[in-house]
């Protein structure tokens, strides 16, 4: 059978997707010796037969101040509860629980983006009485209570987590924003929150400059009290304390130093408020198919038992690790992998406050070097960047690392070779982990000294997680074929709930493939990830990307609604689609196109307009790399832009029959337009990928 015969016989999703396999790595016998996890008993451990009950593993590794009672209570599903009747305190299990054995180790490293300002060690002794002080601010001053949600829009400085643990300390549920949003998407966010606090710094450094931060923070106040949330109280860090580096007033009575409240709490001590297990802890938004971001809530127990687990096994981390990921706290990634599992273990976490590549491409190197940092987690972006401005970097700087993670983005398996080679020396272990904001840890990954490595793939689930690949109609694909994967059973990280939104956790996740919604059997629900992926024979998965309308832009989810009412804020314009351009760096970029109402001129005017609209709504992370100002969209005869034709366009690739649009003559004008425009600029149409080419040609078809 040839391979278009094939394709004729099988639905969309099941087109087979074809790659070379990758040739297997080995871990090193020195990183096996002492692994965290060397025994291959524990796949049985956690083997489905033994589920729930092999989570139990992962809870014995935090200290309880009550045990739980029922390890999963399923009778709300799929609002799963876990550790049910348990309590215990976040902040407690990160601190406290260390103090006896290593008070005077480093909790935190804090690493600021000026090469001249020494690195800032934390010990575990100044962060119990950092996180006590401002517990006590927070409780006295704030007013807060256990339960009440706080926001918090503050970059890459050892305050955030503080900040964070001191929420935890006080059972409040914390959403931080990350530091890159606009005060817009901050505002949005604490209003869908119901936040009345907001804590954020007047500056910090990136990429050589002070960015003033503040500013945002009065226009997240703005906009929520807009959406009807009023903020009382803005807390306002120094990123000097002393000296303020905003340009923006500060408000009488509504804004407050923290370096100066904080001076009447000086060594008091907060006890920690026992929660329950299924206590929220924090909110993390994300980007989905509508354009209200979605809060995913997560648990105080499960959450914090499944990082500490899979950051023990997956990461390797030991105590006496120098543990850096790369990440911004203000993903997911960064509140499970730098925050609360390397300080739930008790290791040494490094955080450093700029760009990887200021002010050259030897700066993660030289950070490395001199901190000892023996582990190390990054994106497949910052990887193919340093790998594009510093190829021979690496090797001029003397650091050894025994393990390295990618998180995020599919990784190409020659920039993981670059990885491999180049920056762990080929000494270091490899994990190539898929998860989501939504599932709180891994899902997908090697078990670093019981499994090889295969570039490209993240490997096979993580134990505890029995995935499957299903078709449009529910049916499992067999290997080698592509569709959508889910996990058929709950775990401890799962999100507890959409905040504020349940249908909307139900639908998007679980409405798809529930067998039966009354059912109290938790495999009646399997979890809809909304990424398409295809196993090969030995159960490793090649995770091909978003089967919804989020485009994934350097490791960050923007949704395409987002990123279009963003632009529709402009008067002028009358319509606008988003979408996916292949980006050598950024893995993917976003290009909108637009048309304007009647009588409104284009032009590089309108275009910057447009710009300028995506990054107050959004954030300058969402910029777009081309705004197209076009006479007409292509669409279907019932009005719906097709998305995937100028997908198709964007990235020189087939547009497919458009014989049935409304409107096919207005795909080659705007070929034309587009095309050349883009040749003018210097862009070589670009090679891709069998998989890139999939994605566009299915973009935006759900
Ligand atoms: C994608 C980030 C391939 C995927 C932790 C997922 C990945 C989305 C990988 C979640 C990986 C994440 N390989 N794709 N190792 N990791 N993704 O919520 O599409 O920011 O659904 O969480 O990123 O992004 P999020």
């Amino acid at each position: 059978m040839t391979e278009g015969q094939e394709e004729a016989q099988v639905s969309e999703s099941q087109i087979a997707v074809h790659w070379r396999e990758e040739e297997y790595y080995y871990p090193p016998e020195s990183f096996v010796q002492q692994a965290n996890a060397a025994d291959p008993a524990i796949f049985d451990r956690f083997s489905e037969e033994n589920f729930p009950d092999c989570f139990k593993e992962y809870s014995d590794m935090l200290s309880w101040d009550a045990p739980w009672e029922t390890i999963l209570d399923t009778s709300n599903a799929p609002f799963w509860n876990w550790f049910v009747g348990g309590r215990l305190n976040a902040s407690y299990n990160c601190v406290d629980r260390h103090l006896a054995a290593r008070a005077n180790k480093a909790a935190i490293i804090w690493v600021p983006e000026p090469e001249s300002d020494e690195p800032v060690a934390i010990t575990y002794r100044d962060l119990y009485h950092r996180v006590n002080e401002f517990a006590a601010l927070l409780r006295d001053f704030g007013g807060v209570k256990a339960g009440d949600r706080v926001t918090l829009h503050m970059p890459m400085v050892a305050e955030l987590p503080v900040v964070m643990l001191a929420c935890a300390r006080l059972g409040v549920v914390h959403s931080e924003v990350f530091g890159g949003f606009s005060g817009n998407a901050c505002g949005t966010r604490i209003a869908d929150s119901g936040s009345r606090i907001l804590i954020t710094m007047d500056g910090y450094y990136r990429s050589g400059t002070v960015q003033d931060h503040k500013v945002k923070a009065d226009e997240a106040v703005a906009e929520a009290h807009k959406q009807g949330q009023d903020v009382d109280k803005v807390l306002v860090w120094r990123r000097h304390p002393g000296q303020y580096a905003s340009q923006t007033p500060m408000v009488e009575g509504r804004d407050f130093f923290v370096d100066e409240v904080i001076a009447q709490y000086r060594g008091q001590i907060v006890e920690p408020v026992s929660m329950p297990a299924e206590a929220p802890l924090f909110l993390m938004y994300t980007s989905g198919t509508t354009g209200r971001p979605k809060g995913a809530q997560h648990s105080t127990g499960g959450y914090l038992a499944y990082v500490t687990g899979t950051s023990k096994y997956y990461q390797d981390i030991h105590p006496d690790d120098t543990y850096w990921c790369m990440a911004d706290i203000g993903w997911i990634t960064g509140h499970s992998y730098i925050v609360y599992g390397p300080l739930s273990l008790g290791t040494t976490t490094v955080i450093y406050e700029g760009t990887p590549n200021y002010p050259d491409a030897g700066r993660p190197w030289r950070i490395a070097e001199r901190l000892g940092v023996n582990i190390f987690h990054t994106s497949p972006t910052a990887i193919r960047m340093l790998r594009k401005v510093g190829p021979d970097e690496p090797k001029k700087y003397n650091y050894h690392f025994k393990h390295m993670t990618t998180v995020g983005e599919p990784i190409e398996p020659e920039v993981w070779r670059w990885y491999h080679e180049a920056v762990g020396k080929a000494e270091a272990v490899i994990v190539d982990t898929w998860w989501q904001t939504e599932t709180g840890g891994f899902l997908g990954s090697s078990l670093p000294a019981l499994k090889p490595m295969k570039p490209g793939s993240c490997g096979p689930a993580v134990i505890g997680i029995y995935p499957a690949i299903y078709d449009e109609d529910g049916h499992e694909v067999p290997d080698g074929k592509a569709g959508n994967i889910c996990i058929r059973n709950p775990w401890p990280g799962i999100m507890q709930t959409i905040w504020g939104q349940p249908e909307r956790f139900l639908s998007v996740y679980y409405e798809k493939y529930n067998k039966d919604p009354d059912s109290k059997d938790w495999h009646a629900w399997p979890y809809f990830c909304g990424d398409g992926a295809v196993r090969a024979p030995d159960g490793y998965y090649r995770i091909l990307g978003r089967v919804d309308d989020v485009i994934n832009v350097a490791g960050h989810r923007l949704g395409t609604k987002e990123l279009e009412s963003a632009a529709l804020t402009v008067p002028e314009v009358a319509e606008a689609a988003a979408v996916p351009v292949v980006d050598d760096i950024r893995g993917r970029a976003v290009e909108m196109y637009v048309s304007l109402k009647p009588g409104s001129p284009p032009g590089d005017e309108m275009a910057k307009k447009v710009t300028r609209a995506i990054e107050v709504e959004i954030g300058k992370i969402a910029r777009p790399k081309n705004v197209w100002i076009v006479a007409d969209m292509p669409k279907t005869r019932s009005g719906k832009i097709m998305r995937r034709v100028i997908a198709a366009i964007s990235n020189f690739t087939d547009t497919g029959d458009v014989t049935t649009l409304a409107n096919p003559e207005i795909v080659e004008d705007i070929r034309q337009q587009v095309q050349e425009a883009k040749l003018a600029q210097g862009e070589k149409p670009k090679e891709l990928s069998e998989t890139e080419v999939e994605e566009i040609k299915s973009f935006g078809t759900e």
